[in-house]
């Protein structure tokens, strides 16, 4: 689809997404589906269809948008959120509630771990008001139903969810008292008029969205950020965000996994047990992507970000491309959707199917990694992921994942080593390009 180049700009212009960090596969795909579900005879009809309907401009970017989140994901920002909380509000004095923003806000699943992280630091629902925004009214909606799968609990730490949630037939309840300390809205962040009137927070979470924007767009995006963080507030962000911040005048907080930014380093107080000397300038360990596309046999050079479990949708899981036989690739489209479904041990199983009938690939074993170190296995996980990376040593979600278990085991010295050959392999991959 040699035209495809407008749709990239739409898209870029409208919601910031560079085609290159997720890779022209996944965008050209979205773009056949909303031009096989609209009336449109082919790509041109659609371009025009695009133009003048509001309403299918909103279904592509539905299509494309990535809604990968979960509740606590980087589970040491929200301790840290919850101490640099009750510091700020000693010092207010009740003056008036702490205002914190998410954005993007997804599902919900971030911007309610941020409230129930503050009622774990015992601050009381008047002390703070959350507002949480994001793109997807689609997602908005979901959020604001606050009904959760297994997909959106994570990790071994999930007594939270006895705590706040209610089993329902269709999934967890989330207790209303939660949900009252959250406003939900639809909003671009690249909006200019969007909380134009509203003061600047205390806190704002802005976590896996840029690393999907062109360095142009994340410095203007990250001017804005800050703007809309307070002098002494602090600004959260994704592991993989940090380096343009240092940049633009703020400093890492030094918390370790909370990859939290304040504009005067020394004004962020923080009980000193909460301090490590490393602040590791990681590779990220998730989000936004489709596992398949990224597979080595026909992947877009340029589909570079790591994703542990991508969603199951329709949009999400991208045809698999030539150079496997079909029963290979419907097997591996079919263990991204147990993945997706939260179907862990289903999952594991067709991994374990797919060895047995098939040639070994680096992302079967990556899978299999990543389900061991969702389950707590770490040893196991470990040793998966270094497979994985024996058959593809530059595999990415790989190298991600296994620098940010090591980081966590405490070997710096061997994340830092993954994260600078991650850094490597993507230097090398622009200069091909
Ligand atoms: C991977 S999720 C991140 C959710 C959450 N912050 C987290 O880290 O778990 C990325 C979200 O960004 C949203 N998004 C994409 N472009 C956006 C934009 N220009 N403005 C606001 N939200 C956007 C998508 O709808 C998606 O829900």
């Amino acid at each position: 689809m040699s035209n495809d180049a407008r749709f990239f700009a739409f898209l870029k212009d409208r919601i910031g997404l560079d085609v290159a960090s997720v890779g022209e596969a996944i965008i050209e795909r979205a773009v056949r589906q909303r031009c096989a579900a609209s009336s449109a005879q082919d790509s041109d009809g659609y371009w025009q269809l695009l133009q003048t309907s509001a309403r299918e401009q909103q279904a592509l970017i539905e299509a494309v948008i990535v809604p990968e989140t979960w509740f606590f994901r980087y589970p040491e920002s929200f301790s840290t959120l919850g101490k640099l909380a009750q510091t700020r509000l000693a010092e207010l004095m009740g003056s008036r509630p702490l205002r914190i923003l998410s954005l993007p806000c997804s599902t919900g699943e971030e911007p309610y771990s941020i409230a129930m992280a503050l009622f774990d630091a015992g601050i009381c629902p008047q002390q703070f008001q959350v507002d949480a925004i994001d793109i997807s009214p689609l997602s908005i909606e979901r959020a604001t139903r606050a009904i959760y799968g297994k997909n959106s609990f994570r990790g071994e730490q999930i007594t939270f969810r006895d705590r706040y949630f209610s089993a329902e037939v269709d999934g967890f309840l989330l207790n209303q008292r939660v949900c009252n300390q959250v406003n939900f809205q639809a909003g671009n962040l690249l909006d200019p008029t969007l909380l134009a009137a509203k003061p600047a927070y205390d806190f704002v979470f802005c976590r896996n969205l840029l690393i999907y924007f062109d360095l142009a767009t994340q410095q203007r995006v990250f001017e804005v950020l800050k703007c809309m963080t307070r002098e002494e507030g602090v600004l959260f962000i994704g592991p993989a965000e940090g380096s343009l911040l240092a940049r633009l005048g703020m400093r890492s907080i030094g918390i370790a996994q909370s990859f939290a930014f304040s504009r005067c380093a020394e004004k962020a107080d923080v009980p000193p047990a909460a301090f490590v000397s490393l602040s590791l300038p990681a590779l990220a360990p998730a989000t936004f992507t489709r596992s398949v596309a990224n597979l080595p046999l026909r992947a877009s050079p340029r589909s570079f970000a790591p994703s542990p479990l991508v969603r199951a949708s329709a949009r999400a899981i991208p045809a698999p491309a030539g150079g496997l036989d079909s029963d290979a690739a419907s097997l591996l489209v079919n263990i991204a959707s147990l993945a997706n479904e939260g179907k862990s041990t289903e999952a594991r199983v067709a991994c374990e199917r797919y060895l047995t009938l098939h040639e070994p690939v680096a992302q079967v074993f990556y899978w299999l990694g990543l389900l061991s170190d969702l389950g707590g296995q770490t040893a196991e996980a470990q040793g998966l992921y270094r497979k994985a990376l024996y058959l593809q040593p530059q595999h990415p979600e790989a190298l991600a994942q296994l620098a940010t278990l090591l980081a966590s085991q405490g070997d710096t010295a061997g994340a830092r080593r993954l994260q600078e050959r991650a850094a490597r392999g993507l230097s090398k991959e622009g200069r091909n390009r």
